[in-house]
């Protein structure tokens, strides 16, 4: 498979997966799922109940959290030796299966891969479209609920994505405690928002106690110097628009950008960038700002001009997320 081939091959999946279902009728069970999940508090019960619910949230959601995996994961793989790839993959609240499809699009080899989540329906759509990809031949779709029992199987790579939001404080504790224990790496992916920032935090903090380190998004260990309630740590993924998309959220743009909040972390060797771009960097005329999360305490802001020679260069291509090393 080419890079492009992954997201590809799940675009062709979801597709098939709408081509039976009117139009507005997939458009509704949408909007159904966006209200259910706006101003919704964790619940006792899954939130995916039957295969409308689930087909819905793979076909809006899924290409977004999986280019929001596949990016943090790709900030992961820098910072390991080269050549590290997970022999065994488990992905918690792993739903229709978005995580462990840009694992295999990271690291294009098949594994044992075990997804576990408490909602049947999302694990058969997720079965479903899995056999799309000869990658994803070995896939175990397990239900099992995440709490203070929850079992994680030993693996290389534990990934926990879009999921702590819909946990309550002591389960997302249990989770985060479980995946530090059960993986070698841990890659814990939320949305970009001031909450989905603050649980990642947590889990960061969780992660480091248990003596992981961290490989992405942070060039360091120590605190992290955002100030929370000022500003959070996020980034984006650019995602094309499916036509479903465009149907329910307006507009003709052919794309969107996922914004999220991540943390990477392994029990390994590792070796983190030296400073991130934390904003979309200003590009103005014969110089470039780039706000860099360093190893020093606090944000910077390197200013680098034309005189910079190769570096301006480096510069103007820089993108938000993207590791960074200064000279100064
Ligand atoms: C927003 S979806 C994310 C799915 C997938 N990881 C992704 O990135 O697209 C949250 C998933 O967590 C699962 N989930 C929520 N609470 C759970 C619990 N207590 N035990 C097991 N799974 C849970 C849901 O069933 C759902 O599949």
């Amino acid at each position: 498979m080419t890079p492009a081939a992954p997201a590809e091959t799940l675009r062709a999946a979801l597709a098939g997966l709408l081509a039976g279902l009117p139009p507005k009728q997939a458009a509704q069970a949408v909007e159904r799922l966006i209200a259910n999940y706006r101003g919704r508090t964790p619940t006792d019960a899954p939130v995916l109940r039957d295969r409308s619910d689930v087909a819905a949230y793979a076909a809006y959601r899924m290409p977004a959290t999986f280019e929001a995996v596949r990016s943090a994961l790709a900030a992961f793989a820098e910072a390991v030796p080269e050549g590290w790839e997970p022999s065994s993959h488990v992905d918690v609240g792993g739903g229709t299966g978005a995580a462990t499809w840009a694992v295999s699009a990271t690291w294009e080899s098949a594994r044992p891969v075990t997804v576990l989540d408490w909602a049947e329906p999302a694990l058969a759509l997720g079965r479903e479209l899995a056999a799309a990809n000869p990658l994803l031949s070995e896939v175990l779709w397990q239900r099992s609920r995440i709490g203070a029992a929850l079992s994680i199987p030993s693996a290389d790579l534990v990934t926990v994505s879009y999921v702590l939001g819909e946990l309550t404080a002591a389960d997302r504790g249990s989770v985060v405690a479980e995946a530090a224990r059960a993986g070698q790496a841990v890659v814990i992916v939320e949305p970009g928002t001031p909450e989905g920032y603050a649980r990642v935090l947590q889990a960061r903090d969780q992660l480091i106690a248990a003596g992981l380190r961290i490989a992405a998004p942070c060039p360091h260990d120590a605190g992290c110097p955002i100030v929370p309630g000022q500003d959070w740590c996020h980034f984006s993924a650019r995602v094309s628009r499916s036509s479903l998309h465009r149907q329910v959220k307006g507009g003709s743009l052919p794309y969107e950008d996922e914004k999220f909040s991540y943390v990477a972390a392994t029990q390994g060797e590792v070796s983190p960038v030296q400073a991130r771009v934390v904003r979309k960097p200003q590009i103005r005329k014969g110089q470039v700002l780039l706000d860099l999360c360093t190893r020093e305490p606090g944000l910077t802001r390197d200013t680098v001009t034309k005189r910079h020679g190769p570096l301006y260069r480096a510069a103007r291509d820089a993108e938000w997320g993207d590791g960074w090393s200064r000279t100064d």
